[in-house]
């Protein structure tokens, strides 16, 4: 088969998708020059930075991947001019957030970054390159990068060899957390595309660890609708068996035996059935409220409003769990200390964004409490600058926005101890191991009693609560 040997790839963004994947293309094919790229001068100092622990983004194996390529054919630069004006191939990995105004504020995707990757491109290209498309998109924006880079090339007729340009969808598919590992083993790589000969210059720098059959080629569109569509089905499975949670709270039934009964049908599966504080992440969210108003865009109202609902689930299932603590906090948080144990949004990440905790946190404070926040690797910066917007959206499907007004204050700990003293409850959100073995007969006199231990995550020791005389109340658990 006819394909472009691709030797040397630029990559627009340096964020949390960005970086790794590039670092993986860089570890498993040194023959290809790869220069990761980004406007943000602090996050390429610290992807540069010689100490591997302080790499802008936490992700196990990351440091040793980066290790192994950076500085050989990995690459991090501020120089975006140059850095396409050398590559065969574009990848553009940048931000693609909700639009916060304007058309479609609340739900569209705000495709500011994109167009401006594609417009640096369409400048600086020398030669025929291929972009990818490596963010999630909207379905059919490859015609919007097309459009701005088939200007590029009209203009530069002239020349005798006048640059040209392919346009491929290849969205990501890593979960942050086990980033390294789903880049090098992935379940699928997806590649949509109309010219073969693009779709196979692609393919083959996968086909360097990942076997042909797990390469699908499809399609444009279908490309980048399976990639909403991939989001949107696992967010509805975790808003699914939260709704499962709250059934079972009042019929007696656990939500984890449910999971597991269910989970063992092959057809349903075991995977992604965990109940929780609902689902956080920079991306199912915005996904799904993309994915909606596309529907409504092409006169689809009551297949936006179905999905539209796994997105109220998720608020609903924060909401209750913020009321649940007033509640057997004798209705009052006034004057109480709550350690919250877990900031990130999941465990093994740094990040933060969208995570449950912060919804959570801003309702404690609301109501008085003061909060001892501690997580193993989100710093109090990082704390802050998620706590610092007093804006608390209600009913994001319907962006609604209302102003907290905090009434509490909160610290970040040092250690899970200083979290917890004098504490009138903890309160586990994020599913960091260390939190799964904690010895509560140790911690039990340190609280303030009567004391609560509100586990959201269902995963601390429920035995070892209650023989430490402490009260627990756990997600999905009617056994009580
Ligand atoms: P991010 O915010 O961590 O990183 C994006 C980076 O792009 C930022 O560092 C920003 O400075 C840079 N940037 C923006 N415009 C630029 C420009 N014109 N030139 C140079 N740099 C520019 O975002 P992310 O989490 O890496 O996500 C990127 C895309 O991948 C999004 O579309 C997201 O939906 C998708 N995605 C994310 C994940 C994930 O786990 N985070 C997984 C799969 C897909
Ligand atoms: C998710 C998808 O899993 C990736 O395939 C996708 O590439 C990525 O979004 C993206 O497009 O950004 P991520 O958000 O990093 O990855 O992490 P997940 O493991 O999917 O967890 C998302 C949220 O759901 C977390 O808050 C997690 O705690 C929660 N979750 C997950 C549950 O509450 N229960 C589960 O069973 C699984």
């Amino acid at each position: 088969m006819v394909s472009t040997c691709i030797q040397n790839i630029c990559c627009i963004g340096a964020g949390y998708v960005g970086g790794p994947t590039m670092a993986v293309i860089a570890d498993r094919c040194p023959n290809i020059q790869v220069n990761v790229v980004d406007l943000n001068e602090s996050r390429i100092k610290d992807w540069n930075n010689s100490d591997l622990s302080k790499l802008p983004i936490y992700e196990p194996g990351l440091d040793e991947v980066v290790e192994r390529a950076r500085g050989r054919n990995l690459h991090f630069s501020t120089n975006v001019k140059s850095a396409i004006e050398n590559a065969d191939m574009v990848f553009i990995s940048v931000n693609t957030p909700t639009k916060s105004k304007g058309v479609g504020a609340g739900k569209a995707s705000d495709l500011r970054w994109v167009e401006a990757c594609a417009r640096e491109v369409a400048k600086y290209s020398k030669k025929h390159t291929i972009v990818v498309e490596k963010s999630t998109l909207p379905v059919r924006t490859a015609e919007v990068i097309k459009s701005i880079l088939s200007s590029a090339q009209k203009e530069d007729n002239k020349h005798d060899e006048p640059k040209t340009f392919e346009v491929l969808s290849n969205p990501e598919f890593l979960a942050e957390g086990t980033a390294i590992k789903d880049l090098e083993n992935p379940d699928r790589i997806l590649i949509g595309g109309e010219n073969i000969s693009a779709v196979e210059a692609l393919a083959q720098i996968y086909g360097q660890w990942v076997p042909n059959e797990n390469i699908l080629r499809t399609n444009l569109w279908s490309s980048e609708l399976s990639k909403l569509t991939a989001n949107a089905f696992l967010a509805q499975r975790i808003s699914s068996i939260n709704s499962v949670s709250a059934l079972c709270e009042v019929t007696g039934a656990d939500v984890n035996e449910v999971a597991k009964a269910i989970g063992t049908d092959t057809r349903i599966g075991s995977k992604f059935l965990k109940s929780g504080p609902g689902f956080g992440g920079s991306c199912f969210k915005k996904d799904i409220l993309n994915l909606t108003y596309l529907c409504r865009h092409f006169g689809l109202p009551e297949v936006a409003e179905y999905w539209e609902n796994v997105v109220k689930l998720n608020d609903w299932q924060q909401e209750r769990i913020a009321r649940l603590v007033v509640q057997k906090l004798f209705g009052t948080l006034a004057g109480k200390k709550i350690s919250l144990l877990g900031f990130a949004f999941k465990a093994n990440t740094n990040d933060t964004r969208e995570s449950p905790a912060i919804m959570i946190a801003k309702r404690l404070l609301e109501e008085g409490a003061e909060l001892a926040i501690y997580d193993p690797k989100v710093e109090g910066y990082q704390i802050k600058s998620c706590l610092s917007d007093t804006t608390l959206n209600v009913n994001n499907a319907n962006s609604n926005k209302y102003t907290v007004n905090n009434d509490g204050r909160w610290g970040s700990a040092e250690d899970i101890y200083s979290s917890l003293k004098g504490a009138d409850a903890a309160l586990i959100l994020t599913e960091w191991e260390e939190f799964k073995n904690l010895n509560w007969s140790e911690i039990a006199p340190i609280m303030r009693q009567p004391a609560w231990i509100f586990d959201a995550r269902a995963i601390a020791n429920q035995e070892a609560i209650k023989a430490a005389g402490l009260n627990i109340w756990r997600v999905g658990d009617g056994s009580e």
